[in-house]
């Protein structure tokens, strides 16, 4: 398979559904092999058997990537089927498909609250940790971590959500120092409010509509919009670019 990515192995968390799915059809495209690691092993069966179809090769590891086991067993799967990792995109989090609450900071539940940083933030870690050994063995490797331009600007009524992409940002930073040395580069991507959903009501649309009237480029943003800066982030283009932070969103934080 030729591409930027030819002979290059990437785990994409949460890529069963939305944004997710887009990366790991981008980064096929680019030529690497993928791992399709998602909690809903229906969605991350049917992302590969369709990427299998278009001539790609691709697996499906049902993942949870908030626990160890699940992190590590996802890891393990990818080495025996490919034998190497390159790529991590850390993308999964508790948003559309395993959807949040939008309430007033004072009535979040404890136990969403907990779950909130269980997967968007300490999946982000024990996914790193599981996929880093595979990496520092070639002493290459890309982790991508999935933010959000909320981070940058606030958003009220979910709190839980937007202080746990908060948290993505000096995770990205504090890797990329630790593991600098080992070749490995980790980045950050913030996309701004995507029209994900599989099947939007009419009021995420008007909601993801409303979001292009703050920015430069007055669109609606989609899955296909943050492919670019994924696969950049992904490729040997970006070697000597790490613990930095890339806003896709069509101009509305210009951070
Ligand atoms: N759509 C937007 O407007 C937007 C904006 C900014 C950031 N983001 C971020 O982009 C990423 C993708 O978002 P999306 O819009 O595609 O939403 P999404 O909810 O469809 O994607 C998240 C994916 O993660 C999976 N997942 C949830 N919990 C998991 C777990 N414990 N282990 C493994 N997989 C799990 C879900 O099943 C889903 O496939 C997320 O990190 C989200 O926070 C989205």
């Amino acid at each position: 398979m030729a591409g930027r990515l030819a002979g290059k192995v990437a785990i994409i968390t949460g890529g069963g559904h939305g944004i997710g799915k887009a990366y790991a059809l981008g980064l096929a495209t680019e030529g690497a092999k993928v791992v399709v690691a998602e909690i809903d092993a229906i969605a991350a069966d049917a992302v590969a058997a369709d990427l299998k179809r278009q001539g790609f090769e691709a697996i499906a590891v049902r993942t949870d990537v908030a626990d160890r086991a699940s992190a590590e067993a996802m890891a393990k799967r990818a080495f025996e089927a490919f034998g190497r990792i390159d790529i991590l995109v850390n993308n999964a989090a508790i948003f559309a498909t395993v959807p949040m609450s939008r309430s007033p900071f004072d009535e979040i539940e404890i136990e969403e609250w907990d779950r909130m940083m269980a997967v968007n933030l300490r999946g982000m870690w024990l996914a790193s940790r599981a996929a880093v050994p595979h990496m520092r063995k070639r002493g290459y490797g890309k982790i991508i971590n999935i933010s959000s331009g909320t981070a940058l600007k606030g958003s009220a009524s979910r709190i839980h959500y937007v202080t746990s992409k908060a948290g993505v940002l000096g995770f990205t930073r504090t890797l990329a120092q630790e593991l600098g040395k080992d070749g490995i580069c980790v980045n950050c991507v913030a996309p701004g409010s995507t029209l994900s959903e599989e099947n939007p009501s009419e009021g995420i649309v008007r909601m993801r509509s409303a979001a292009a009237e703050e920015r430069a480029i007055q669109r609606v943003q989609r899955p296909g919009d943050l492919v670019g800066a994924i696969v950049f982030f992904a490729s040997p283009e970006s070697d000597f670019i790490t613990g930095q932070t890339l806003v896709v969103d069509g101009g509305a934080c210009m951070h």
